[in-house]
């Protein structure tokens, strides 16, 4: 007997965005695989952050479909959305942690605002704080931490919704060189875990390489090129993906 066709978690299809009529998005069409580890990469302005952001609607998309898990997010009422945000992490570029609460505060805000108990709500973000290796400074303010510390407890605060996906629009490009790789070793024990679903903007061509199921190269709006690591990193078409393999070599 033939098993059905798996359904992606996340189905993408002629996704459309313009700002002022000048197309950033000209209609991606992307399937994402529960337990796959996706990674973008494109040049700055391509449209990267504008596509993961569409995705739990922070950004509203002009066209095209997102159905996540079976339910269509183009067309969900907005009463609807936190109901859809806490099942997608999201990680952002500038840590967005709020700085008048200490660490423990940041990543329980969501939770409790989802209304989880307030003990509830502490003893699971203590846990995702333990797995970036912050327990110790949970009564810390985020001015009091590095920024490589800073991007952990936004990791820690996505990680505590225990999200069926989780989206990272390059974790580390607000990062000194020498704080990138703290975060990147917790991206890649979260990959090796395979408990959620990642998609993941980077130019950390090493860590994709290492880590992507799939890479996607964006350019201009649209999707260039996608395959494994071995594959269109060792013989990219795409003049965008030869880029990446030419860093990858440096
Ligand atoms: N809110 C906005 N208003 C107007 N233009 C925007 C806005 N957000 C992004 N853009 C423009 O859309 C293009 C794609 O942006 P973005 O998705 O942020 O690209 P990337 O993340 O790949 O660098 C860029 O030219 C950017 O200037
Ligand atoms: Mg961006």
């Amino acid at each position: 007997m033939n098993t059905p066709p798996r359904q992606p978690l996340l189905q993408i299809q002629g996704l459309k965005k313009s700002y002022r009529k000048r197309p950033v998005l000209k209609g991606i069409n992307l399937n994402i695989f529960a337990g796959e580890t996706i990674i973008i990469m494109g040049p700055s302005g391509c449209g990267k952050s504008t596509l993961v952001r569409c995705i739990n609607r922070l950004t509203e998309p002009d066209d095209g479909h997102i159905i996540f898990d079976g339910v269509e997010v183009t067309s969900l009422p907005f009463a609807q959305l936190s109901g859809l945000r806490r099942r997608i992490g999201f990680v952002f570029q500038q840590f967005n942690l709020i700085r008048r609460l200490n660490v423990l505060e940041n990543v329980t805000f969501a939770l409790r605002i989802y209304g989880q108990e307030k003990a509830e709500a502490e003893d699971r973000a203590m846990q995702a704080l333990a797995r970036v290796g912050l327990k110790e400074r949970a009564l810390n303010f985020p001015a009091e931490l590095s920024g490589g510390e800073q991007q952990r407890v936004g990791i820690a605060r996505a990680l505590a919704l225990e999200p069926q996906l989780m989206l990272w629009d390059e974790p580390t490009a607000a990062l000194d060189p020498i704080l990138v790789s703290e975060v990147i070793e917790i991206m890649e024990e979260l990959v090796r875990q395979k408990e959620t679903t990642m998609l993941v903007v980077t130019h950390e061509v090493g860590f994709a390489s290492r880590a992507a199921d799939r890479i996607i190269f964006m350019d201009h709006g649209i999707i260039v090129e996608e395959g494994p690591p071995d594959v269109v990193l060792s013989t990219p078409q795409s003049e965008i993906a030869k880029k990446y393999k030419k860093l990858l070599q440096t």
